[in-house]
């Protein structure tokens, strides 16, 4: 017989344990926070060490909090390549929050699944509110209907199964044979998730069709609307346009007012990826990244990736829900309630299952205010432009992109190193050996041809010192001065 509150066979911890447990958990947390930035940043585990450090069988028998926590910090954490490290910055310097991770454990207290309003109201209103907030805070309709995903990944499919609906094409029912080929136009800097997501959709990669950018890496108007001619003409169906705010590599901006005329006079789709940059406009001076969007059908931000809010947290905002729902809702017997007039977030995605991912957007709300995001926001574009007045005024350095947000492309270009090859080879070289000394982890981009690294500030706990520090390993790896 097992005591009450006390672990036994089959039974979860009590609530004195784990609240003992969440204790340890708590001082672990607050330590590891201390202590991230004395840890090389880039993990440095060979590949399949965590795997071989761990027993092949799961264990017969439970055993302790204090355990497990020993083998976290022998076997796990080795194998961490430390994103919350204020020296982490590659593709998308992402950060959490201590809101965040208050959040992310009551979630897991809690462990609701909002698929239906019945099954968690609180979770659906919530949702719905701070999506509204998100909106405001972006200076975006207000009115925008809106859902919590995983990722920006998710957001774009779900968002272009809607677009092919309100194309006209019944998909849902007849299935793609016997259509004519539909179309899906971005610019060759668009994320590799929306070609996946073309993937999905049974579409063909070979009908997303990758329109020129000029010089800064933005989508050229003229060259969409060429497109969409020539691909009605023979007689294919262009749906949708997803238009960039904040391109992977070099955060360019899509000329969206421009691609919002090009769209209505062809009657498509507009999706706007804003999974990087949305969130700058949280401050008014990149308010400009979002101009024309609210003409959008739907768009997408993270609030992961630049709002301080623990991976993962992806907004898809719409001004069309209707064509969501009759892409979507599918209602079997077992999930019919009797509820009217609320909203049952199921009907809006393929998923079923959803977490409560409102509540640590709402915490990080609540702790940094609009005027702390702000602040942090304008920090890092401050931290990023000060790097790369130093690339500017390296005759070594050459900077290979504009920066209008946090992130700054370059490469080095050390005397005697000239044509494209020796300088590609160079460069990813230099990155290695950057990374490999643990205190700064920098990625790499392509653009037009040109093999350039990336500085991307993203962390909250990054500050100046930091990049004056990256900028000397460039320079000493480099073997400049
Ligand atoms: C512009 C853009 N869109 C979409 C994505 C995909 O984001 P997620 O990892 O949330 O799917 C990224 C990732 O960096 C991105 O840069």
């Amino acid at each position: 017989m097992v005591e009450e509150g006390s672990v036994g066979a089959g039974e979860d911890l009590g609530p004195e344990e784990l609240e003992a447990a969440l204790h340890q958990v708590a001082a672990w947390a607050a330590s590891y926070r201390r202590t991230v930035a004395s840890l090389p940043v880039l993990a440095r585990v060979q590949p399949g060490a965590v795997r071989d450090a761990l027993p092949h069988e799961p264990p017969p028998h439970g055993d302790s909090v204090e355990r497990w926590l020993e083998d976290l910090d022998r076997i796990i954490l080795p194998g961490i390549t430390h994103w919350h490290h204020p020296g982490f910055l590659a593709y998308f310097g992402i950060t959490g929050s201590g809101p965040g991770i208050l959040a992310e454990t009551i979630t897991a207290a809690l462990n609701v699944n909002g698929m239906l309003w019945k099954t968690c109201p609180a979770l659906t209103e919530l949702e719905q509110v701070m999506v509204g907030w998100y909106a405001r805070a972006l200076g975006l309709p207000g009115d925008w209907f809106g859902m919590i995903t995983d990722t920006a990944s998710t957001s774009t499919l779900v968002a272009l199964t809607a677009a092919r609906e309100a194309a006209g094409v019944d998909v849902r029912e007849e299935g793609l044979s016997g259509i004519r080929p539909l179309v899906l136009y971005c610019s060759e800097e668009a994320h590799s998730s929306v070609e996946k997501a073309a993937v999905v959709l049974g579409l063909g990669r070979r009908y997303v069709r990758r329109i020129p950018t000029d010089e800064r890496f933005r989508m050229k108007a003229d060259a969409l609307d060429h497109a969409l001619r020539e691909d009605r003409h023979e007689g294919r169906l262009p749906f949708a346009v997803v238009a960039t705010v904040g391109t992977t590599s070099a955060t360019a901006v899509d000329p969206v007012p421009a691609i919002v005329e090009v769209c209505r006079r062809h009657g498509v789709w507009l999706h706007v990826d804003a999974a990087y940059a949305g969130s700058a406009a949280v401050a008014e001076e990149f308010r400009w990244a979002l101009d024309g969007c609210q003409e959008a059908d739907s768009l997408v931000a993270n609030p992961h990736k630049w709002l301080f809010t623990p991976i993962d947290c992806s907004v898809l905002f719409t001004a069309r829900p209707e064509a969501f729902r009759r892409a979507f809702s599918l209602v079997p017997e077992y999930l019919r309630t009797d509820v009217t007039g609320v909203v049952d977030l199921m009907d809006y995605s393929f998923q079923l299952g959803r977490r409560f991912r409102a509540l640590k957007l709402w915490f990080v709300f609540r702790h940094f205010g609009l005027e702390g995001l702000k602040e942090a926001v304008r920090r890092h574009v401050r931290l990023a432009r000060t790097f790369a007045s130093r690339v500017d005024e390296h005759p070594a350095f050459e900077r290979l992109a504009p920066v209008p947000f946090s992130v700054v492309c370059f490469r080095v270009r050390p005397p005697g190193v000239n044509d494209e090859t020796a300088l590609e080879r160079f460069n990813l070289a230099l990155l290695e050996r950057v990374n490999a000394r643990g205190e700064a982890y920098l990625s790499h981009t392509k653009l037009k041809g040109k093999v350039c690294l990336r500085v991307a500030v993203g962390n909250l706990a990054t500050r100046e010192r930091h990049l004056e520090r990256t900028f000397e390993l460039l320079c000493e790896e480099a073997g400049l001065q």
